[in-house]
């Protein structure tokens, strides 16, 4: 390399040591960065990753969701900001040029080999639970293997659905999966603390019956359905607790079933 000039990707034995390429800010709590992506860096759609950044002394890490496909040449993270938090504290001010770490496993069970066959894939989501089902939307398998795909986010605000927003609207101009997303795709939105199109928590519009009268679509079905389920724990616990009193089983990477869950590795401030 040029002297004062790095390498897009170093590996440093431990991590990938990448330059930040793009960073947006969404609100005053929430933005996404992409990354130069090692080539020798594989993930399936779902997976999550340790992330840090440099310093003195040991480096702080957290878990992050790979939010960009996995065909993608760039690697994307969707992140919240937290004043006092331990990494995103300082990541929030990353700009282009920036390096991040990067953990050299991702891993995790929100992938579609932990879901057995099925018709419809819902994807619920709250905060930036969506991240991992960024990916998830723009990988052509998952159309190959469901006949719909119904992707939900629910935030507090509609300015914390702008992520999402986004994405949705840009998948049908997609070149890999625009013409599946466009005929396979629903995106349902809905805020909790402010009135919106859609209002209410996702668990209790499932409940009421809104969420799929909203969507034209049957009630689930344990036999046809999948489900990914991503936020917060409390959220996680809800809605598990629904699916399983329909009659849907978790399943893992060992043992696929009719459902996953995996927590929003969002750093917090509690
Ligand atoms: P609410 O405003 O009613 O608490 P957070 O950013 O705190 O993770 O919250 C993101 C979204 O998740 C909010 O809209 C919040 O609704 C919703 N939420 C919080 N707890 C639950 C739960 N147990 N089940 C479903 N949605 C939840």
């Amino acid at each position: 390399a040029t002297a004062g000039r790095s390498a897009p990707v170093i590996d440093t034995g431990a991590f990938f040591d990448c330059e930040v390429t793009q960073v947006r800010h969404y609100t005053g709590t929430l933005f996404s960065f992409r990354a130069a992506r090692p080539q020798s860096l594989r993930f399936r759609a779902g997976e999550f990753v340790m992330i840090g950044l440099a310093g003195d002394g040991k480096p702080v890490l957290r878990a992050y969701s790979l939010a960009g496909p996995s065909w993608d040449d760039a690697l994307e993270f969707y992140s919240i900001k937290v004043e006092d938090g331990a990494l995103t504290s300082r990541l929030q001010h990353i700009r282009p040029g920036d390096r991040v770490l990067v953990g050299k496993k991702p891993t995790g069970t929100l992938v579609l080999d932990a879901l057995l066959p099925g018709r419809r894939l819902f994807l619920l989501s709250t905060g930036t639970g969506v991240a991992p089902f960024a990916s998830i939307v723009r990988e052509p398998e998952v159309y190959a293997r469901h006949e719909q795909v119904i992707l939900t986010h629910t935030c507090c605000t509609s300015a914390e659905l702008a992520y999402s927003r986004e994405l949705a609207a840009g998948l049908k101009d997609d070149p890999l999966v625009g013409e599946a997303a466009s005929e396979k795709l629903h995106y349902f939105a809905s805020v909790t603390r402010e009135d919106g199109p859609q209002t209410g928590r996702i668990t209790d519009l499932i409940q009421s019956g809104l969420f799929f009268r909203h969507i034209g679509q049957p009630r689930f079905d344990p036999e046809h359905d999948r489900v990914m389920i991503c936020g917060s724990l409390a959220m996680l616990e809800d809605l598990k607790a629904i699916l399983e009193g329909l009659g849907f089983a978790e399943g893992s990477n060992a043992r696929p079933g009719s459902f996953v869950v995996e927590k929003a590795f969002s750093e917090t401030s509690r």
